[in-house]
C-alpha cells in the first residue's frame, strides 16, 4: 500500500502596496510561522519588490526563503515554461510537507500571480490547501494618500487596466464615477491626451509606489507627458460631471409615515 503524500498548505501573504505598517496582523504572523518564504522576482537574482516591503518592516529574510522568476513578456512559450516551473518547483517545496507563505505586493486576489499560481499548483497537486490572505490594495492606498475618494453613497467605481486603451476608458468615463487605470505606464501619453479632451485633468492624480521610499504623487498629470514612469504606478480619474441614471430605491429601508 503507497502511503499519502503530505503536502505543506500553499499561503499567499498580501503585503500591501509598500508600506510595512500597512501589513495586515495576519499576514505578519504567517510571516512569522515557520512557513518557508516564497517571493516572486522578475528576473534570477534581481530584488523583489515584495521581499523589500518585509525588510523595511524589520524580518530579515530567511536563509531557505526561495526566489520564482515570473519575467514580464508577452512571449507566450516563455511565459508558458517560466509560469510551469514555478508551478513544479511549489509542488515540490510543499511535497516536503512544511507550509509555504507566498509574498504578494498589493492584495492577493487583485491583478496578482498568486491566484494564477494557486490554480496551477491545484492542477499539477489538487489536494494542496490554499489560503489567501487580504490585504490593502494599490489604489486603496493611493486613494488614502491623496485624498481621493473612491466611492460615496451611490457613486460608481471600477477598476481597470489601461491597456484596454483610451476608448474604453473613454466610454467607461460616462460610466462611472471614480476609475482607478492600473498598468498605466504603455498608455499614459494616451490617456491624458484623453482626460484633456474631457477636460478631467483636474480631478485626476498619477501615483508612483505608494507607500513605499519612492512614492511619487503628481497631481499636475500633463507635466508627465513624454516620461518614462515607473511599473508601479496608476491613475486616479474622477468625473465629477457623470450624468447618473435612475436609481432603484427598493432595498432602502422604507421611511415611516408620519401621522398627525
Ligand atoms: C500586477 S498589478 C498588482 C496589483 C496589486 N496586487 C494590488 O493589489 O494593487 C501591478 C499594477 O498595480 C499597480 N500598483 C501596484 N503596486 C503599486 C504601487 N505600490 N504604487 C502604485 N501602483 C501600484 C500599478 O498600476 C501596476 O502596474
Amino acid at each position: 500500500m503507497t502511503e499519502q503524500q503530505h503536502y505543506g498548505r500553499l499561503i499567499g501573504a498580501s503585503l500591501g502596496p509598500g508600506d510595512p505598517e500597512l501589513i495586515t496582523r495576519r499576514a505578519w504572523a504567517a510571516l512569522q510561522s515557520g512557513a518557508r518564504w516564497l517571493y516572486p522576482v522578475k528576473k534570477a537574482e534581481e530584488s523583489s519588490y515584495a521581499l523589500a516591503i518585509v525588510e523595511r518592516g524589520g524580518i530579515a529574510v530567511p536563509a531557505d526563503a526561495v526566489e520564482l522568476v515570473f519575467p514580464m513578456t508577452r512571449d507566450a512559450e516563455l511565459l508558458a515554461k517560466a509560469w510551469a516551473r514555478a508551478a513544479t518547483q511549489t509542488v515540490e517545496l510543499l511535497a516536503s510537507g512544511r507550509d509555504l507563505v507566498f509574498l504578494v505586493e498589493g492584495d492577493a486576489s487583485t491583478f496578482a500571480t498568486f491566484g494564477h499560481l494557486a490554480r496551477v499548483v491545484r492542477e499539477l497537486a489538487p489536494e494542496v490547501e490554499v489560503e489567501t490572505i487580504p490585504g490593502v490594495s494599490s489604489f486603496a492606498a493611493a486613494a488614502a494618500t491623496t485624498g481621493v475618494t473612491l466611492a460615496e453613497e451611490d457613486e460608481t467605481f471600477a477598476i481597470i487596466p489601461a491597456a484596454y486603451g483610451v476608448e474604453v476608458i473613454n466610454h467607461l468615463l460616462d460610466e462611472f464615477d471614480t476609475l482607478a487605470l492600473l498598468k498605466v505606464k504603455p498608455l499614459l501619453d494616451e490617456v491624458i491626451d484623453l482626460l484633456e479632451r474631457r477636460e478631467l485633468l483636474a480631478t485626476s492624480v498619477f501615483i508612483e509606489k505608494v507607500g513605499s521610499p519612492e512614492e511619487r504623487i503628481v497631481r499636475d498629470v500633463v507635466s508627465l507627458k513624454g516620461e518614462k514612469v515607473n511599473y508601479l504606478s496608476l491613475l486616479l480619474v474622477q468625473n465629477p460631471k457623470r450624468v447618473r441614471g435612475e436609481l432603484r430605491r427598493g432595498c432602502r429601508k422604507r421611511q415611516v409615515a408620519v401621522t398627525a
